[in-house]
């Protein structure tokens, strides 16, 4: 008999079920080891190593500049993390955007090196041939639709998308075509409640929404944002969970007092 607890572990069909059941799906982005243990034993679904660790990491104004190495250390880390939920990893901006075959060859190193269980990009009809590739590769894809970071200096702010009909048409043949190329799943980010109401309904993968209101199959956060990193940042969509800004700083000054009036270490904590 082994030691090994059995653990149920969440699959890409297990998100399709919950879609088919009406159970929500919760997904929240880490980037390390630590913070992903924790997520997994809270219970979350699904964990996003998500490209906001150009943001949330390395401080970057965007996630254009992170490369596939960082993509591939965070990953690694995750998922040393985790027993049971899926793990999704971001493909980072330039690998696969300018054809299928570097696409495929980015999303096999991504599998192979990390050990998540799937990528996600960003992009409709303009990178479908790529998202066929890689799902014949045998790899699971998760797409990604609306306000699509990696596009910033195309679409020159983070404002809502889709709000015009021209938009927003192209968004349901997009959600569409994502489903026929054999995403298991979309992110819809920053689009009105009502259309991304509509193309939930639309479809029998999952959407999993950010800023795309209450009829989304799931939702995923930040995990800065939701647990109060930076309390600058303050966008409509978010709930913040915890406010960690002011609980470490005040953690921080408390030790430097004790630091500073020799309170620490005292007797117990000393050998
Ligand atoms: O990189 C990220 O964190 C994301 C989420 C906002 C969905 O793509």
């Amino acid at each position: 008999m082994s030691n090994h607890k059995e653990v149920k572990k969440i699959t890409t069909h297990t998100l399709l079920k919950m879609k088919a059941g009406g159970t929500k799906i919760s997904m929240i982005t880490a980037y390390d080891f630590s913070f992903a243990r924790l997520f997994d034993a809270a219970g979350i679904d699904v964990i996003l190593v998500g490209d906001s660790a150009s943001n949330v990491m390395a401080g970057n104004e965007t996630t254009v500049p992170i490369t596939m190495e960082q993509m591939i250390y965070h990953a690694q880390c995750v998922v040393r993390g985790i027993d049971r939920c899926l793990v999704v990893v971001d493909m980072p901006f330039g690998s696969y955007q300018s054809n299928a075959d570097n696409a495929v060859a980015s999303a096999i190193r991504i599998m192979k090196e990390t050990g998540g269980h799937s990528v996600k990009l960003e992009g409709g009809e303009e990178v479908l041939d790529s998202i066929k590739r890689i799902v014949a590769a045998g790899i699971p894809v998760m797409g990604h639709l609306g306000l699509t970071p990696q596009s910033i200096y195309k679409f020159g702010t983070y404002t809502v998308r889709a709000k015009e009909e021209a938009e927003a048409d192209k968004l349901r043949k997009d959600a569409l075509l994502l489903q026929e190329a054999g995403c298991f799943a979309i992110v819809l980010e920053k689009i009105p409640a009502e259309l991304a109401k509509e193309v939930s309904r639309s479809l029998t993968i999952p959407t999993i929404g950010i800023g795309a209101g209450k009829d989304c199959d799931g939702q995923v956060l930040v995990m800065h944002d939701m647990l109060g990193i930076n309390n600058e940042f303050k966008p409509r969509f978010l709930r913040q969970y915890l406010n960690l800004e002011n609980q470490v700083v005040g953690a921080v000054q408390q030790y430097i007092r004790d630091v500073k009036s020799q309170d620490f270490p005292n007797q117990e904590e000393s050998y």
